[in-house]
């Protein structure tokens, strides 16, 4: 079995930077260089004072530890893949904007590029581990580029090991995965391969959390897994409009449900609807790849999950509009929050974004604070979501502020969009006392107690839970 001395990851994003630092932490003897073409992104985590580019509890640390020992960052992609005997490919796969499958397809063109450059440069051969979220066989893809393109004596093997770190608490979920999963060909080559790989993994992770399946299950359970995880949020909200008509508390109803052992407690959390940069792409993807395959009531079936999601989004903020007696125009909202969600600075598909536009287009003004996103992401993603609008006219309406407190001062309403832990402990007296009264406060995740609020003077509005109690 070949040992793995050198490691090279192609794209240091979210999974890439996190996923092989904790490598190089947890394998002192292998070599581990991240490689991406971003050069401040490079920079950055090369920062001196470890300004890293990334917002992870744990993952400074973890960088402190190993950079300089046995894990480098850098811009040259063609050393990183000439020095390295395992390659993993970490680029981006977002959802398709234009052309064939727009809008659902992935676009796997920085899979391609990355695959192609890997083919150009490697002069030995390679383990090729797809890393990225990827359709079912994009490895067939990548195999015939690399076999077309390679040199003599250089041939590759190529694994999937999809990565299933939830931004947040990726650290913990790198220290101590529920499985790592690798998926081979079922050639004596391909099996070699990847006990490569399950060797690497072996040096924290115990064996038998180490699952070994072909080729494209383990591309499709990556999917799947989202899948399942995105419907499971979109069935809870789907009840907590329920909730909301029949004074029903949806706390009580996932607490209730979720004792059932066959369900279970986790991902039963009613909130704003999902974010993030995986759920909603990988369930189009899903859906895309089911339509391709001629299965359009599979393909349907998972589509709800997203257009369950939308539906949330808008009720929510439908609902800010109607208790705020029908309008909002020249009001001042206080939105806090604008990751997608907790420990993160992560603002892909945020809920807030939605959010924001209809405020927006409802005219009224808008206090945001979020402790970790900073002001140029936030213009960046509100001139993406209405690009009709100039910077300026954004800027006329919305208001980044420096804490929970002044974001909410002048306020009519105070909406929780993300859940950050400091928002349960603000001094929910003084914003009181700074807002104009009557003083709503609308909770889209579960987050403070509402009886206390209300003790305070506020009208609560909490999602999943109706007025008709
Ligand atoms: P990201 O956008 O944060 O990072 C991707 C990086 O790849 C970028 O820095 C980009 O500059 C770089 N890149 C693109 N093409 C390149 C090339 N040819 N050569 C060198 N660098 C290149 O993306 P993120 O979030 O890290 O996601 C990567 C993959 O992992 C995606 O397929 C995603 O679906 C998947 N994934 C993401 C998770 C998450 O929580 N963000 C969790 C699990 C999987």
């Amino acid at each position: 079995m070949p040992r793995v001395k050198q490691i090279c990851c192609i794209g240091a994003g979210y999974v890439g930077g996190p996923t092989c630092a904790v490598i190089a932490l947890k394998c002192p003897h292998i070599r581990v260089t991240i490689v991406d073409l971003n050069q401040a992104r490079i920079d950055a985590w090369n920062s001196p004072d470890f300004n890293l580019p990334i917002y992870e509890p744990g993952l400074e640390d973890v960088v402190r530890k190993a950079r300089g020992r046995n894990l480098f960052f850098s811009t040259d992609v063609d050393k990183g893949i000439r020095d390295a005997d395992l390659i993993f490919v970490s680029v981006n796969t977002p959802t398709k904007k234009s052309g064939v499958g727009a809008g659902f397809a992935a676009d796997l063109n920085y899979v391609e590029l990355a695959t192609r450059r890997i083919a150009a440069t490697a002069t030995s051969s390679k383990i090729v581990v797809e890393k990225s979220t990827v359709p079912c066989r994009t490895a067939e893809s990548m195999r015939t580029i690399l076999d077309a393109n390679s040199k003599p004596n250089a041939r590759f093997d190529i694994l999937s090991n999809p990565e299933f770190l939830a931004e947040g608490t990726a650290i913990d979920d790198l220290f101590a995965p529920d499985r790592v999963l690798i998926g081979s060909l079922q050639t004596q080559e391909g099996k070699t391969a990847c006990a490569a790989l399950s060797e690497v993994y072996q040096n924290w992770v115990p064996k038998e959390r180490i699952l070994t399946v072909g080729l494209w299950s383990s591309e499709l359970s990556k999917l799947a897994a989202n899948a399942m995880l995105a419907q499971r949020i979109s069935s809870i909200n789907a009840l907590s409009a329920i909730c909301e008509a029949t004074g029903a508390n949806i706390a009580e109803v996932a607490h209730s449900i979720g004792q059932d052992s066959r369900i279970g407690p986790k991902f039963l959390r009613a909130s704003v609807g999902f974010g993030g940069s995986c759920f909603q792409k990988d369930i189009l993807n899903l859906v895309y790849l089911s339509e391709s395959l001629n299965l359009k009531e599979v393909a349907e079936y998972w589509k709800q999950v997203v257009t369950m999601n939308e539906y949330q989004k808008r009720r929510f903020s439908k609902r800010v509009v109607d208790t705020l007696f029908n309008t909002i125009t020249g009001k001042r909202i206080a939105v806090l929050g604008f990751a997608f969600k907790a420990d993160t600075g992560d603002t892909r598909e945020s809920a807030a974004i939605t959010l924001i536009r209809d405020f927006q287009q409802e005219k009224a003004l808008i206090n945001v604070y979020d402790p970790q996103v900073e002001s140029n992401q936030i213009w960046a993603d509100l001139t993406e979501a209405s690009p009709d609008m100039p910077l300026a006219a954004i800027q006329r309406q919305v208001f980044i502020c420096p804490s929970a407190l002044e974001a909410c001062k002048n306020a009519e309403a105070v909406i929780i969009a993300t859940e950050w832990a400091e928002f349960k402990t603000i001094d929910w007296q003084a914003v009181y006392a700074g807002m104009n009264k009557p003083a709503f406060v609308f909770d889209g995740r579960l987050l403070v107690d509402a009886n206390k609020l209300r003790s305070i003077g506020f009208k609560v509005t909490v999602i999943g839970r109706g007025e008709r109690l």
